[in-house]
């Protein structure tokens, strides 16, 4: 799929209109070499108006050699000669003018011809990694973590990242990140045998330019229409478009969500620290272990990790078995990020509880994300040796 950079919100927007749905928005335009790297299927990238034209030649004249099935396609506001010239001595495929949208299209459409007689037949298909956040118990933080760990996966544009709501009946991603989705997996019910590309992408809201949601049914009543086979074709669909799809569940073991844990590759478990919610999570790992369910890819994440209630990290691994992949506090800032519709990580990328989302998406990814580059970055030391040491990297 297309990937647009521009660092203008309105341009972007602008230049989707003119690529084939599902294609990936870059603002900041020194992430898309992170994008690049994960991508090496990409056919096309178009660089906006707003891209420095030094910086956009740059880029072309390395991808020439390096990349030479992804075209650059350059949009400007003004096309003139001596822009199209140097354009073309730094392999750049295509220059059109902003305005002109068919030009856009047909140069997005001549790099997808050109990248399918590079590649051949039967070039090797997509297929992005599934992330389960679950919990046998309610209010635990689950939203929370599948939204911010959604965020912290995506690095700013690096990954494509969907985060679908499977708590169909009270769902609440899309309220979390102030989105009024106007259409929701309701929307493709009955078309299980219909779902592509397309229709995925139809059902889908954009938060940032990086992170799409499919939101729950608007319903409580609809969960009962919404199919395990609906749930497993979407799932399957949706990984050929994204890397990460993140997928946010109800506190219960129904049907759809043993569905989506059948697909998952990655399980995260959030447990926070009171001897319920701990009893049940132990039932719910005995099942996920009965049911052979994300085995040696469980990842359990303790919530409220400060709460004084008398119980230990010790205590909760010794009682579920299980080492503590990931810690994150209580705080304030969470529920007050959650309450105004802007998630931590956006709002705060330095605060512990979003660098410690961070170091549970770079074990899920064994990649490091990108260096926050305010000054004055709150990521603690032990975290950048533990990516240095490459302590996470992944099993697989
Ligand atoms: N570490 C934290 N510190 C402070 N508040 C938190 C923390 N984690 C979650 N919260 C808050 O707790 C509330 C419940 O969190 P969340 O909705 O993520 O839980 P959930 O497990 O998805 O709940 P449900 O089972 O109802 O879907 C939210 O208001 C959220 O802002
Ligand atoms: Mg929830």
């Amino acid at each position: 799929m297309p990937v647009v950079v521009d660092p203008d919100n309105e341009t972007i927007e602008t230049l989707l209109t003119t690529v084939p749905v599902g294609a990936h928005a870059i603002d900041q335009p020194d992430r898309l070499q992170a994008w690049l790297t994960n991508r090496p299927e990409e056919y096309v990238v178009v660089l906006g108006p707003q891209v420095e034209l030094t910086a956009a030649l740059a880029l072309a004249d390395s991808m020439r050699l390096s990349r030479p099935s992804t075209s650059v396609v350059l949009v400007r506001d003004e096309v003139d000669a001596m822009v199209m010239r140097d354009a073309m001595h730094a392999g750049v495929r295509d220059v059109v003018p902003l305005k002109d949208t068919d030009s856009v299209r047909a140069a997005v459409d001549r790099a997808y011809q050109l990248y399918l007689a590079l590649r051949g037949p039967g070039g090797a298909m997509h297929q992005g990694r599934i992330v389960t956040v679950f919990s046998p118990k309610g209010g635990v933080g689950k939203t929370t973590v599948s939204v911010n760990l959604a965020l912290a996966l995506a690095d700013k544009g690096a990954r494509k990242v969907c985060v679908v709501d499977l708590d169909l009946a009270f769902g609440d991603v899309a309220i979390t990140l102030q989105l009024f989705p106007s259409h929701t997996l309701e929307h493709a019910i009955g078309s299980e045998d219909a779902i592509d590309a397309p229709l995925l992408e139809s059902l889908l809201t954009r938060h940032a330019d990086s992170v799409m949601v499919l939101a729950a049914p608007s319903h409580p009543d609809v969960r009962e229409r919404v199919t395990p086979m609906l749930v497993s074709r979407v799932l399957k669909g949706l990984r050929e478009s994204f890397d990460y799809i993140v997928v946010d569940t109800a506190p219960a073991f129904d049907e759809q969500t043993l569905t989506a844990l059948d697909e998952t590759d990655e399980c995260v478990i959030v447990a926070t620290l009171d001897v319920p919610t701990l009893k049940n999570v132990k039932v719910a790992l005995e099942t996920l272990e009965m049911l052979d369910i994300a085995r040696g890819h469980r990842h359990l994440l303790l919530n409220r990790a400060d709460d004084q209630v008398g119980l230990g990290s010790d205590r909760v691994e010794s009682i579920l078995g299980m080492q503590i992949a990931g810690r994150v506090e209580s705080s304030m800032d969470i529920a007050a990020a959650t309450n105004a519709g802007r998630p931590i990580m956006s709002e705060d990328p330095k605060h512990p509880s979003s660098q410690a989302l961070q170091d549970l998406a770079l074990r899920l990814t064994g990649e490091p994300v990108a260096p926050d580059s305010a000054p004055g970055s709150g990521s603690s030391q032990q975290s950048q040796q533990d990516r240095k040491s490459g302590l996470f990297r992944r099993k697989r």
